[in-house]
């Protein structure tokens, strides 16, 4: 599997001398931290076939099985403060939404602010997980991205059936893991070229890609009764502004709430 994604990869790709596939892990996430964590550089990338452990926001379980998907990390060392990566995470799902269409054929959803979406059904998710300098700068960002490929709705556990869905059910045909990895690492690759330079243009771009601005959202913060409100836009840091029935306006951040459409998941 190695072989074959370094072989789908872009000429232009420079981190190919970075990047382990490993059968199996815990979670690719943990890995890469504790990497980073003995000076691993900037554009490590890990692949797992299946995750033991795999996890999301929030203290979510990502399912993980063998064979289906890929459970990737990416590790960035961008020098500068956290309030500059703000959009990290907006800047990956677009580029993740570019790798699905490069690789499956069509371009996802975005239900903000992490998960990648196609009518409804979730194909994916990204977690994203900081580490700092004692000058409190980025010391690590690790970016972990969970892709269902190949999966058939009764592959996936009941809890999730109905909700969780793969690139393979969308389009109907076999989609080829090794091609959607090469091209996840080639499109993080030209985000990273771009992520400080051009935060209003990655931002506009999350935009059109993002499937909650619009739409009447519920809000879900820890120990507090849900809100109902309407999601819109997005402001200049990737935060979502919802719109309450007394016109009162908030901007909430993807650390704070969890966001459902009013309906259920989307
Ligand atoms: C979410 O849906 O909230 C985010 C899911 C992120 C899953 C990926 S799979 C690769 C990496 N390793 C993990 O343990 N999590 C991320």
């Amino acid at each position: 599997m190695k072989e074959q994604i370094l072989s789908l990869v872009s000429q232009e790709y420079p981190w190919k001398d970075r990047f382990c596939y490993l059968e199996e892990t815990g979670s690719t996430n943990d890995d890469l931290k504790a990497l980073a964590r003995q000076g691993a550089p900037h554009g490590t990338v890990i692949i797992a076939d299946r995750q033991r452990g795999g996890h999301g926001r929030m203290g979510r379980s990502f399912h993980s099985p063998g064979g289906v998907g890929i459970y990737f990390s990416i590790l960035l060392r961008p020098d500068c403060g956290p309030e500059e990566l703000m959009h990290l995470t907006c800047a990956t799902a677009v580029a993740m939404c570019e790798a699905v269409e490069a690789a499956a054929g069509f371009r996802p959803g975005i239900k903000w602010t992490n998960d990648l979406v196609f009518e409804k059904h979730k194909l994916g998710g990204i977690l994203t997980e900081l580490g700092f300098s004692a000058k409190g700068r980025i010391d690590y960002a690790i970016v972990g991205i969970g892709i269902n490929c190949c999966q058939q709705e009764t592959d996936f556990p009941e809890e999730i059936r109905g909700i969780a869905a793969s690139l393979s059910m969308v389009t109907g045909k076999a989609v080829d893991r090794a091609k959607v990895a090469a091209a996840m690492m080639d499109a993080l690759y030209r985000m990273d070229c771009r992520l400080l330079r051009e935060k209003a243009e990655l931002l506009e771009a999350y935009r059109k890609d993002c499937i909650t601005i619009g739409q009447e959202v519920s809000l879900l913060r820890v120990g507090e009764p849900v809100r109902h409100g309407k999601a819109t836009g997005m402001d200049d840091d990737g935060a979502l502004m919802v719109e309450f029935s007394d016109g009162t306006v908030e901007t909430v951040n993807s650390g704070e709430v969890s966001v459902r459409g009013m309906y259920g998941y989307l």
